[in-house]
């Protein structure tokens, strides 16, 4: 009955899937080093964007990319587990109860990580907000590695290349539960603005604070607090 190959991802999905993985490895690569930070803020605030945009896809794109068809209780992830362990673990066209409370997970941390960079880097808000950033973005990491760790062992257990199928949007599955094409056009066109603009602001400066020269740091040659902040402790690297 699941012999056909049909379409579960629509583009959009797939596009804001891979450059959210990129955005996200490019902003912890430079995390470390201040001599990048504008570089690893372009890349956050990409990453910020691509979520925004998936949170609104979330609410308006195409069936399986909507959070209300993967939004499963706790019985339904009981349920897919115990069933894993039979020979024939129950299949889903689109994203696995155990799955889906991954996906959202990382979607809040992801969040969480953002806005706690974000502060940071406006310098709104305490002490502890490089602390939450910091320990934000290691969360969201652990949880990174779960979920590829999950994504290849799906794929053995379920005999089918999820990776690949994150590339081509195709799945094994009933021909009822594919997708159409329609509205991909726009929403695509809407993810390549939403990261290019993020990219293109978070490297020039477009939503950052007042311009060096109107906030000059104590003793500093004007650049962001944040970063005189780091540098006061000496721990330029
Ligand atoms: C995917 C998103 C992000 C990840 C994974 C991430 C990760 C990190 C990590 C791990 C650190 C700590 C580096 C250290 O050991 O010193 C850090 C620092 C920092 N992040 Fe992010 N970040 C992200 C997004 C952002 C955004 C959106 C902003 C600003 C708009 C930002 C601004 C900063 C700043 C200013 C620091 C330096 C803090 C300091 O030591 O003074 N980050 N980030
Ligand atoms: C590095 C950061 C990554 C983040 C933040 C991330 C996040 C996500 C999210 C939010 C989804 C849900 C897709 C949606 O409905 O929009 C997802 C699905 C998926 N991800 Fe990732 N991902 C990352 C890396 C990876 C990597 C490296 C791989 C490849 C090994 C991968 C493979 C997949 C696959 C195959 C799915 C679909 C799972 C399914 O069939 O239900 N992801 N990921």
């Amino acid at each position: 009955m699941e012999k056909t190959r049909i379409l579960v991802w629509d583009l959009p999905v797939r596009l804001t899937h891979w450059l959210l993985a990129l955005s996200f490895a490019g902003a912890f690569l430079t995390a470390e080093s201040e001599r990048v930070r504008d570089v690893h803020v372009a890349f956050g605030y990409t990453f910020m964007a691509l979520l925004a945009f998936r949170l609104v896809w979330g609410l308006i794109g195409t069936r399986h990319a909507r959070f209300a068809s993967f939004a499963y209780g706790p019985q339904a992830v009981l349920a897919y587990a115990r069933s894993l362990a039979t020979r024939r673990p129950l299949h889903f066209a689109g994203h696995n109860p155990a799955g889906s409370w991954a996906i959202f997970a990382m979607l809040a941390l992801g969040i969480a990580t953002g806005a706690s960079g974000y502060a940071l880097y406006q310098d709104i808000g305490g002490r502890g907000i490089e602390s939450m950033h910091e320990g934000a973005a290691n969360a969201l990491l652990a949880l990174v590695v779960v979920h590829v760790a999950a994504v290849l062992a799906s794929s053995l257990l379920h005999r089918e290349n999820l990776v690949a199928a994150m590339f081509t949007g195709r799945k094994r599955g009933a021909a009822a539960d594919g997708i159409g094409r329609s509205r991909f056009a726009a929403a695509t066109a809407a993810v390549v603005a939403f990261a290019a603009v993020a990219l293109w602001g978070g490297a020039y400066g477009l939503p950052d604070a007042p311009p060096a020269s109107a906030k000059p740091a104590p003793g500093g040659d004007g650049v962001h607090d944040a970063r005189a902040k780091h540098r006061e402790r000496g721990d330029d690297s």
